[in-house]
């Protein structure tokens, strides 16, 4: 087996220094430090846009403000991602001693864990696992609280600013940015958003230090990364792996032998067909060799039974019903690609047509508002480029 192909336990995994002894080891070091460490680390968001952790802890703690908040994103929306769920079933308590380490960090003393609609069955365990923390937090007189924000099942509340105006009692729309959310976040107040595995993350810094923490992964993507694996695979699940691997090793190990694309990053990621798989390697763009793609965790497989049309119009159905609206290159736009594929697939328009539809989305990646409508671009060419024979009549 490849090196980083090597199951680690590093966010799921128990270990001999609980998650509280982390905190309590990281309380008595001064904030600067702490910071300073993250930034070393390299560590970067796991909620897809991998901003340096390092640094918005740093912003919200320079940010003026009486209050200051700490969010946890489970939101959860990605399709193909499902790992957040198990992080907060399994190991509640390292998201929890990471959300303590950026209260103490930033001057936080409230905090929330946006969950998704769906994964309400979780909230007595979290609410159990919550009272607990507590009580840790008043043992190391760290006053800082946390309660389970539960969502409506929107994907575009997983975006931190549509998230916040969400938690604020308002429709779920995305905000201008800037500011950002470590300036004016909840309440207008300074808050640091974070994906569930990049709170563990942070607190596994704490653990290992950064030394450790570096041998892991490649050049600009640092760590370990759990990736969902969906789609035609013998072995569907969740893997703790190393940044840094490529997508051949990938599929060699995951794949059912006749893996023809693998979407690298959910609906909103790339797809990448078998010629590339070589020269693909998921991490941060700026690592070490090829193309660096990023994943929030989403892996799906596909195999040679299935259409990348059907997969394409699939993406565009999912991002028209969840697009908010609030802007008109996206609102239309998804529209129009849907329609678009549909005309050239039934031969109403001449496959030239499928050049104006990517003009499209180079308009809506630099129009559209927020990530959501700025990232149907990737899939959309990424599928009809490589999969162009698929698309027409
Ligand atoms: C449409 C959309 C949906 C998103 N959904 C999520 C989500 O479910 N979970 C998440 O952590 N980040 C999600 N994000 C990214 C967040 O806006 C934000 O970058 C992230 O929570 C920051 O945390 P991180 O720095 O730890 O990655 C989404 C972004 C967009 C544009
Ligand atoms: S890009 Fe889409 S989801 Fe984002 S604000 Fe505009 S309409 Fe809403």
């Amino acid at each position: 087996m490849q090196e980083r192909l090597k199951r680690l336990d590093v966010i799921l995994g128990i270990h001999p220094e609980s998650p509280y002894q982390v905190m309590e080891k990281a309380l008595k070091r001064a904030p600067k430090d702490i910071i300073s460490d993250l930034i070393d680390s390299g560590l970067k968001g796991r909620g897809g846009a991998g901003f340096l952790t390092g640094l918005k802890w740093k912003f919200a703690a320079a940010a003026e403000g009486d209050e200051k908040f700490v969010v946890c994103n489970a939101d959860e929306g990605e399709p193909g991602t499902f790992k957040d769920r198990e992080i907060l079933t399994i190991v509640p308590k390292k998201v929890l001693a990471g959300m303590g380490i950026c209260a103490y960090v930033t001057g936080a003393k409230k905090g929330y864990i946006y969950l998704r609609g769906e994964y309400k069955y979780l909230v007595p365990h979290l609410e159990r696992e919550i009272a607990e923390f507590h009580k840790n937090c008043f043992k190391l007189e760290l006053d800082f609280n946390v309660e389970v924000f539960l969502g409506s099942g929107a994907y575009v509340c997983g975006e931190e600013t549509a998230l916040l105006n969400s938690m604020e009692g308002f429709r779920g729309e995305p905000r201008n940015k800037p500011p950002f959310p470590t300036n004016n976040g909840y309440l207008g107040k300074p808050t640091v958003v974070n994906n569930v595995e990049t709170l563990v993350s942070a607190q596994v810094v704490s653990r290992i230090g950064v030394e450790e923490f570096k041998k892991l992964g490649i050049q600009d993507s640092h760590g370990s990364k759990l990736f969902s694996v969906s789609g035609d695979t013998p072995r569907p699940g969740i893997y703790d792996l190393e940044f840094g691997l490529s997508l051949d090793e990938f599929v060699r190990e995951f794949g059912d032998g006749d893996t023809k694309a693998v979407q690298v990053g959910g609906a909103s990621g790339f797809c990448v067909p078998r010629k590339k798989f070589q020269s693909t390697t998921i991490g941060f763009p700026g690592g070490l060799t090829g193309d660096s793609l990023p994943t929030g965790g989403s892996m799906m497989i596909f195999n040679s039974s299935r259409s990348m049309y059907n997969v394409l119009r699939n993406y565009l159905d999912f991002f028209e019903e969840e697009s908010c609206g609030q802007c008109t290159p996206c609102r239309i736009g998804c529209q129009q690609l849907k329609v678009g594929i549909e005309a050239v697939k039934r031969g109403d328009k001449d496959p030239e047509y499928l050049q104006q539809l990517l003009k499209l989305t180079d308009t809506m990646k630099i129009t559209a508002k927020c990530g959501l409508g700025q990232s149907v671009a990737n899939s959309f060419s990424s599928i009809v480029d490589n999969f162009r024979e698929e698309m027409i009549y």
